[in-house]
């Protein structure tokens, strides 16, 4: 049985004896590396600096809402401009383990900067057991690079610390949870590094990322408030994806060819298996209308994913 209590103790102790200097750590505002900031907080106090890249690719309103929360729990946050620079970056990539390096890469030049100017020779990451798992390497086949793990280039220019490094997801809530973090971090739906830029399917652009925010964020509010009806209990995982193709649709009697969104919503323990979401047909039917109403202009058709894992994974890229 894992012993949160005894895993803090014992983690920010060694933290204390690692490092010496300055470091800073990329926080995004979700459990893992929420949970790895206080750690370190915890270990070197004001040595650490959190920071909390605005990479063009994060939900409505992200940014704003988990930089007050993050500042709110104490810790020293510094809020990164890099849109152009990650939709510079991705311009033309559309093959997914590419997106992944190309993101991976563009997230540590950002925080190697912010490390020479801090004076930090340590750069903590939020890791996780499923992230260096599915990342391959050794005997393991790469499912996908995750941002913080495959997607790492060759050459770094700090020490890496990743204090949950062999932790799983469920085990990091609970550790959340005796931190005394608030209930609405440490039992946060995940949102994965390289954000909605892999809800994208295939290349990326504004257009694109407006469509994809807008029906994340319907996915979510709709589900929210039919968990707070009684209608269903929260998912563990619940999110929309453009996909790269195209249908007819209608208006009035205006005709439109449209791009297609999926519905992804999955039940899990540790993201390592999962399985689709039994939402009922009018919280859909609520989703769908809603997301065909508000992107009248962009999306003729809504669907919704019925795919465990395996074999599909949780995110489509
Ligand atoms: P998959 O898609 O591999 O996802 O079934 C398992 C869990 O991991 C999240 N995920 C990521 N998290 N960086 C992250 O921090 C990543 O690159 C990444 N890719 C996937 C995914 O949202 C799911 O919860």
């Amino acid at each position: 049985m894992f012993d949160a209590q005894k895993f803090i103790d014992g983690t920010v102790e060694e933290l204390k004896r690692r490092i010496s200097g300055n470091a800073i750590i990329g926080v995004s505002g979700g459990v893992d590396s929420t949970v790895s900031a206080v750690l370190v907080e915890n270990a070197i106090g004001e040595r650490l600096r959190c920071v909390l890249v605005d990479t063009g690719y994060m939900r409505e309103n992200e940014i704003e809402n988990n930089g007050r929360l993050l500042k709110k729990l104490g810790l020293n946050v510094l809020i990164v401009d890099a849109k152009d620079r990650f939709f510079a970056g991705l311009k033309g990539i559309a093959e997914p383990e590419h997106k992944r390096r190309v993101i991976g890469e563009l997230f540590i030049r950002v925080f190697e900067e912010v490390a020479r100017r801090e004076n930090a020779r340590y750069f903590v990451q939020g890791t996780i057991a499923p992230d260096w798992i599915e990342s391959g390497g050794g005997l393991r086949d790469t499912i996908k690079s995750h941002h913080n793990v495959g997607g790492l280039p060759e050459k770094i220019e700090f020490e890496i610390v990743e204090p949950l490094r062999d932790l799983y997801k469920d085990e990091v809530r609970m550790v959340g949870k005796r931190l005394g973090l608030p209930e609405e971090i440490y039992e946060r739906q995940p949102f994965p590094g390289p954000g909605l830029a892999v809800r994208i399917l295939g290349e990326t652009d504004s257009e694109s990322v407006r469509i994809v925010r807008e029906a994340c964020a319907i996915v979510e509010e709709e589900i929210e408030k039919a968990v707070m009806n009684g209608q269903m209990k929260r998912p563990w995982q619940y999110f929309a994806v453009l996909l790269p193709c195209k249908t007819v649709g209608v208006h009035g009697d205006v005709r439109m060819y449209g791009t297609v969104v999926s519905v992804r919503s999955v039940e899990s323990l540790d993201g390592m298996s999962a399985a689709y979401s039994k939402i009922p047909h009018s919280v859909l039917e609520t989703i769908s209308v809603r997301i065909t109403n508000t992107l009248k202009d962009a999306v003729s058709r809504v669907v919704f994913d019925i795919t465990n894992k395996p074999p599909g994974t949780i995110e489509y890229e």
